[in-house]
């Protein structure tokens, strides 16, 4: 499993490989990104580098459901991402952009989605098989760069991914000891896993939350200032239990982040809650955001090690996937 994320340079190296191909002549009014778990943190990503990129005007609207809301119609570009292309509420949400006449373009290394795009001839990007859906981040993801870049509607340029490789190929030494240190913490503190950022990384605690909850099988809360500020911070007075472990994440080139997060610090230290905190690496936004990804991804599987599980298996997630057919019934 850490192999595969130390193959996140070879992922660059592979979305560089194809960048330039995929081009929809098409303005859209929504760009609509949907997936789930592993996959659908993608959207997440894309959302967070469009806010912050200076004169991007298009609206991304991220959606994890087998559900579409109304109001997407045929203005709208989808993006329909499954790594293994079986995913039932992704399959139901790509069937109804269908139905609405979306323009279209699928993420996917396998399965029904593969086979349908083809059938269909509808733009289809694959990426690299057989490994799991969760450390596929970096192709998905520049996937839909890609695509957006050559399409004249850039959140990520070519050359900025040319960066992000030589920054990958300098620091995933870095990353890696930053993840052992981080997975030891936590194991000798034991308490339950806080995640606490500041905005705009909410993405980042999210995709921690649900790496440490695939890989280690531990729940995580997760707290993101400001909004953490207005209700949760009222929770911590008086929690139920009181063993709990704080991973802090800051932007070290935010200085407003900073203070949120010093002001953070300064609540969990009341409570004697144990702290550490990652300082991201990198000069772009991009490059931050995959940093903390690949810092935070290696540690949950180090952190499995520790308590001797298997990170891979996810028996829990297969349950609810043979169980889905059921639960939501056929479209
Ligand atoms: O990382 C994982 O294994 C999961 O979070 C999956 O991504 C999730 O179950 C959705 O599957 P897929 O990515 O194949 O659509």
């Amino acid at each position: 499993m850490e192999d595969y994320y130390l193959g996140w340079l070879e992922q660059v190296e592979n979305a560089l490989n194809i960048w330039g191909y995929y081009k929809i002549d098409f303005k859209p009014r929504l760009i609509i990104i949907t997936g789930m778990g592993g996959s659908g943190c993608v959207g997440d990503y894309v959302y967070a580098l469009a806010s912050t990129k200076e004169r991007f005007r298009y609206p991304v609207l991220v959606i994890k459901s087998y559900e579409l809301p109304k109001f997407v119609s045929n203005e709208d570009l989808v993006f329909v991402i499954s790594y293994s292309g079986d995913t039932l509420e992704t399959r139901y949400a790509y069937l109804e952009t269908l139905r609405r006449k979306c323009r279209l373009v699928v993420i996917t290394s396998n399965g029904f989605l593969e086979r349908d795009a083809k059938q269909k001839n509808i733009p289809l990007i694959l990426v690299t098989k057989g490994i799991a859906p969760r450390t596929a981040l970096p192709e998905m993801l520049l996937a839909v760069l890609n695509v957006l870049d050559t399409s004249g509607l850039t959140i990520v340029s070519k050359s900025e991914v040319e960066d992000l490789r030589e920054f990958f190929k300098e620091n995933m030494a870095n990353a890696y000891s930053e993840a052992v240190e981080i997975a030891e913490f936590i194991h000798n503190n034991k308490g339950v896993l806080v995640i606490a950022t500041h905005t705009p990384l909410e993405v980042l605690a999210i995709r921690g939350k649900n790496e440490f909850n695939e890989n280690s099988k531990i729940p995580v809360k997760i707290d993101v200032a400001p909004e953490w500020a207005h209700n949760d911070i009222v929770g911590w007075e008086n929690p139920f239990i009181n063993k709990y472990t704080v991973l802090e994440i800051a932007d070290p080139d935010n200085p407003i982040g900073l203070k949120l997060i010093e002001f953070m610090d300064e609540i969990y230290m009341e409570k004697g809650y144990p702290v550490k905190r990652v300082l991201l690496k990198g000069e772009h936004f991009l490059q931050k955001l995959l940093y903390g990804s690949l810092v935070l991804g290696l540690a949950s599987v180090k952190l499995a090690r520790l308590l001797r599980i298997d990170p891979l298996e996810t028996k829990n997630i297969s349950k609810y996937k043979s169980r889905v057919y059921d639960i939501l019934g056929q479209t």
